[in-house]
């Protein structure tokens, strides 16, 4: 069978901990979009692994694959491994020859259009993590980008570079009226620099025999009987078709992409489990709306700086401290419809102890009307008044133990929430996090024994 998790929210929910979990069930974890974009930190026995392309899975042993959905910083990928290496693991990890590859130029691009933006004064920057990751896509969907497959082929190389490169030099060049050849950004536009670099690359994937066809790899290890998860990085409304367009990220990390970024049929995928990720509270990094946010008056700001210390809320890839806001259940019912779920994980319920006050947003009003979901455009999002309701707080509690003893540990208000939350969005609960440990968690349900 197949998991695929997903995140409900704005990334960041804690996917991380989830897929380490139940990925030590599965034989096959895979990633089917983004790229070193994502930041999942798996914390093994007191050791951390601060992960961005290496599927999570792998700190267990899990063979992990980068899906042709997938957009990949080959280096990042490389630096990784061999961390993983020197700490003693030994990942297993292939690459999708049909994934894309993020070069030296897609993130100066990246940089560039950020800079412009946040210039133009129009306010539409989108706070990137400026891995590339959009200027890529750009490129596949251009069909003008580099592929894995590409790099295995020192011509089809050269070819595709010779192609793309003087484009992305014009662009910077005339239109953004930047001047390349003195700058320290020049190499990354030089098709002979980046043809030796990629070509060697290229070598390097052959010789570890990390390519693979990935539809035909899964289908393979699908009818063998084999478990696969995929592993869904960011979230639900920085979806590039149903997030808050435009501060999304390139991709779709609703549960659909699982197929078409990894080549394993809709139908396989869809007769799985689909488990949303969902944090008690909310967090976002990079700009957009965010309805629920803590940021009215100086109690709701010292109330984010309590949440965000507990709840480590800084952004993995960047640092970037995130914005906090209560939980918002429009999001999690748009997110529960999108990708179907069938069983939702709730992390983060220990930051939320010892608060003074709980509210968790249950509708919106605009112009007098009442929405029970997200609207389509970020400008009728961002005028949205959250209605809340206030719920009962709890005491802080002891994680490990209440993991061990399991759910109804809980204190009771806590279980009050989840069970509100659950009936809520009409969607079960399989797992509560209580902490950042793989064994902080009260797990109801593991999808694998369905
Ligand atoms: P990009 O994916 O770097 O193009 O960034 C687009 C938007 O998605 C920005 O608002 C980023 O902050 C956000 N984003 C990208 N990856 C993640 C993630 O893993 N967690 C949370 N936000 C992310």
């Amino acid at each position: 069978m197949t998991l695929t998790i997903v995140g409900s929210q704005l990334g960041d929910e804690g996917k991380g901990a989830l897929v380490d979990r139940w990925g030590g069930d599965a034989d096959v974890v895979v990633r089917y979009q983004g790229g070193d974009n994502a930041g999942h930190t798996v914390v093994e026995g007191g050791a951390e692994y601060k992960l961005s392309l290496v599927p999570s899975g792998a700190v267990r042993g899990t063979v992990g694959i980068l899906g042709n959905g997938c957009v990949v910083n080959p280096k990042t990928l490389f630096t990784e491994i061999d961390d993983l290496r020197e700490r003693g693991l030994d990942p297993d990890v292939r690459v999708a020859r049909r994934a894309h590859v993020i070069m030296p130029y897609h993130r100066v691009l990246d940089g560039i259009e950020e800079e412009v933006k946040a210039d133009d004064d129009a306010g539409d920057a989108v706070g990137t993590t400026g891995r590339g990751i959009g200027p890529t896509y750009e490129d596949k969907a251009g069909r003008r980008g580099v592929r894995i497959a590409d790099l295995l082929d020192p011509d089809t190389l050269r070819e595709k570079l010779e192609y793309a490169v003087p484009q992305k030099r014009a662009l910077v060049e005339d239109v953004y009226g930047l001047e390349l050849d003195d700058d320290d950004r020049a190499a990354a536009f030089d098709v002979d620099a980046l043809h030796e670099e990629f070509a060697a690359i290229g070598e390097r994937l052959a010789d570890e025999g990390m390519t693979v066809n990935s539809s035909d790899y899964l289908h393979r290890r699908f009818e063998a009987g084999d478990e696969i998860l995929f592993e869904g990085a960011q979230g639900t409304h920085i979806d590039v078709d149903h997030g808050n367009y435009p501060f999304v990220t390139s991709s779709n990390p609703t549960a659909g992409g699982a197929a078409v970024g990894s080549g394993l049929g809709v139908t396989r995928v869809g007769d799985g489990e689909v488990v949303g990720i969902v944090k008690a509270y909310l967090s976002r990094v990079g700009e957009g709306p965010l309805p629920t946010e803590l940021d009215g008056d100086a109690d709701e700001e010292a109330l984010a700086d309590e949440i965000r210390e507990k709840g480590g809320e800084f952004g993995t890839v960047t640092g970037r401290p995130r914005r906090i806001g209560w939980l918002d259940l429009p999001m999690l019912r748009h997110a529960a419809r999108v990708s179907g779920f069938t069983g939702v994980a709730v992390n983060h319920v220990d930051v939320l102890a010892g608060l003074d006050e709980l509210k968790v947003c249950t509708g919106y009003e605009l112009d007098g009307e009442e929405l029970d979901t997200v609207p389509t455009t970020t400008d009728r999002w961002e005028r949205c008044e959250p209605v809340y309701e206030t719920l009962d707080t709890w005491e802080p509690f002891d994680s490990s133990a209440v993991a061990e003893a399991g759910y109804d540990a809980l204190p009771e208000a806590a279980r009050d929430y989840l069970a509100f939350l659950a009936d809520e969005i009409d969607t079960p609960i399989y797992a509560v996090g209580v902490g950042p440990d793989r064994e902080e968690t009260v797990e109801l349900t593991n999808p694998f024994d369905e």
